[in-house]
């Protein structure tokens, strides 16, 4: 039998190893949900002309195609496929940071082969970088940056295979993971760090952090170390970002589950209630491959099974004060939180919207109980206040449903720490891995990224249906209309009563990505606006600037064939929200996945993130393959953002 190195594995095919998903039972809902779908196939969705791709009259305020100027200042980028970063005519990149770079002086020096020592390596740049978000006050900018995992082989280079062969080399991934608070300062000769600054910080798997909200001090958030279930260490897998309205860092933990395994060798010895929810989450024996819990026992869940129940959050990170505590807001819920994107409703209440990146799991929206007041009180707005989850419907209208006690028969501390089981209580819509959401600063709307689904309607050996991790069917629905969807689609909202936090929601399909030179029609030819020249596939990083353009990143498939063929490097694009026209803006060296975009606090720089390169990028043959944030500029130093 061929042994399974889990860590080339995909996170979600990880978890599908770990728990395989069950045959579904329920014929008849399999047949219902069949039929459903014939009909909304042949009488809604046809695609390039149908009603649920955008071009309609389904969202008021949306024009045809083609019918405005273009509103981009750049020649469209031809797709590549090298090693290094690529931007239009009149647009130059340069690199601002790179995995192991000092934020300190007394980090220790890089090395091309080996990297970065144990000794020290919280003192450097994290590695594979994800969300950031740029704050500035009194001409000072503070970059915030995620590194979302680490890459073993190239994080130990000296381990076998990349398996931590000791207590410090795990430590040594454990420091290279986290968060990066970086001042940055612009010369003539571009940006770069600056070292030793005082609001320099490195934020990783041991930082301490605080617990609140209403799982805070819950009997399934205690441990040994912490009697309390107040105080945790940590934060894990930290994928994408949010900026809160008053000035603070939101950092989103996703894939947490993966850092966890036990030496027992199963979880059968411990309480119930801890092996449901490791099922739901896919927390497992082995991990998926850091190795932890053989060298560090917080992460053992035979020794401290609700140390998994301690992470999954959304973390508040005050960057102008290096000794705040992180926050672990847990009334946002436990899942695998891609990004948070925060916006007010005109009441003045903070909403955040999340997704959860797994294949069939939800989104959901948080609005909290009290109103944003600039300078004011903010203590309450991420812990008092209503979680909801989406349910979208055929007619592309949907509804938040609240998760409350009555209508989850949970308390709302159980919410908090298995929200995934409270939003299958209330019959949530399955998303094909919703990725990180956008509000557009210009329109009452919001857009998320659903990156892909290659078991969205496959089947499983004996012909039942693939299920997601709760047993739920994943036959196509509404805003996830395809079989074995390999390249994605972004759905977009726009809330009654001009209102983000209305309970209610229009919905269409900004774009379903596709690839038109391979399939010339049906559903893999992707909607209008995909064409020869901006093709991509697996939609994931997202941000809308201050002009309203939607910047796309991708996390995709780059081998450039077959049904990838023209699509070349994972890239990032602008969208027109109004057209629909997409155009590729950049281009990232093969292997990487392009994520994190923020904009210096003038818009005349844009911070763009490279993230797990799979050539010796930036520094070229002889050095190990470093991810980095690199800057683009227009060469007329005009606004780009
Ligand atoms: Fe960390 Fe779902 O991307
Ligand atoms: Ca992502
Ligand atoms: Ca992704």
């Amino acid at each position: 039998m061929t042994k399974i190195d889990r860590h080339d594995l995909t996170f979600d095919d990880w978890d599908e190893v770990n728990f395989p998903r069950p045959a579904e039972q329920d014929f008849d809902r399999v047949v219902e949900r069949a039929i459903s779908r014939r009909g909304f196939l042949g009488g809604v969705l046809a695609f390039g002309s149908g009603a649920a791709v955008m071009g309609t009259a389904a969202l008021k305020g949306t024009t045809a195609m083609a019918q405005q100027a273009t509103r981009f200042a750049f020649d469209q980028l031809p797709a590549q496929t090298d090693g290094t970063v690529h931007v239009p005519a009149g647009y130059t990149w340069d690199t601002l940071v790179r995995w192991g770079d000092p934020l300190f002086s007394d980090a220790p020096a890089w090395d091309a082969a080996t990297g970065v020592p144990t000794e020290g390596s919280d003192r450097v740049f994290g590695e594979n970088t994800d969300g950031m978000e740029l704050f500035g006050k009194g001409g000072v900018e503070l970059l915030v940056v995620n590194s979302e995992y680490a890459n073993r082989r190239v994080n130990l280079p000296a381990a076998q295979d990349g398996v931590p062969a000791s207590a410090g080399d795990v430590l040594r991934l454990q420091n290279f993971q986290g968060v990066s608070v970086l001042q940055v300062a612009e010369s003539p000769d571009g940006w770069s760090v600056v070292v030793d600054s005082p609001y320099n910080r490195r934020i990783h798997h041991n930082t301490p952090m605080v617990i609140d909200g209403p799982a805070a001090g819950h009997d399934l958030l205690k441990t040994a170390a912490d009697p309390t279930g107040t105080q945790s260490l940590g934060t894990l897998n930290n994928c994408g970002s949010g900026r809160t309205p008053w000035g603070t860092y939101l950092t989103c933990e996703e894939n947490f589950n993966g850092y966890f395994g036990s030496t027992a060798g199963s979880h059968d010895a411990l309480p119930e209630v801890n092996q449901a929810g490791f099922k739901r989450y896919g927390v497992g024996i082995d991990g998926w491959g850091y190795d932890y819990h053989k060298w560090d026992a917080r992460f053992d869940v035979s020794k401290n099974p609700n140390e998994p129940h301690r992470a999954g959050y959304i973390v508040e990170i005050d960057p102008w004060n290096p000794d705040a505590a992180p926050i672990k807001h847990t009334a946002l819920g436990r899942f695998k939180h891609e990004n948070a994107a925060c916006t007010l409703t005109p009441e003045g209440q903070v909403v955040v919207y999340m997704g959860d990146d797994e294949r069939g799991e939800y989104m959901y929206k948080w609005v909290s109980r009290d109103i944003y007041v600039p300078g004011g009180d903010t203590s309450t707005l991420l812990s008092e206040g209503q979680l909801f989850v989406a349910k979208f419907n055929d007619d592309q209208t949907g509804t938040w449903v609240a998760l409350t006690p009555e209508d989850t028969g949970m308390t709302t501390a159980e919410i908090a720490i298995f929200t995934r089981v409270a939003a299958t209580e209330v019959s949530a819509t399955t998303m094909d891995r919703p990725e990180w959401i956008a509000v557009n600063p210009t329109a009452v709307e919001a857009y998320c990224c659903l990156t892909n689904n290659s078991r969205r309607g496959a089947l499983n050996d004996d012909g039942t249906v693939r299920t997601n991790a709760a047993g739920e069917p994943m036959v196509p629905n509404a805003p996830n209309p395809r079989e074995i969807n390999r390249y994605g689609q972004i759905v977009r909202w726009r809330p009654h009563n001009d209102d983000h936090g209305a309970a209610t929601f229009d919905w269409d399909l900004y774009v379903m990505v596709g690839n038109p030179t391979v399939h010339t029609e049906g559903p893999y030819a992707g909607s209008a606006n995909m064409n020869e020249g901006n093709l991509f596939n697996s939609p994931d990083g997202m941000q809308i600037d201050s002009a309203g353009l939607i910047w796309i990143q991708t996390d995709g498939d780059d081998d450039n064939e077959g049904d990838f063929a023209g699509m070349g490097n994972n890239q990032m694009l602008a969208g027109d929200p109004v057209t629909g026209e997409i155009r590729r803006f950049l281009t990232g060296p093969n292997g990487c996945e392009v994520t994190g975009l923020t904009w210096s606090a003038d818009r005349r720089t844009m911070f763009v993130g490279i993230q797990h390169p799979g050539t010796p990028f930036p520094d070229g043959e002889g050095s190990l393959p470093r991810s980095a944030i690199v800057t683009v500029k227009r060469d007329d130093n005009a606004l780009i953002g």
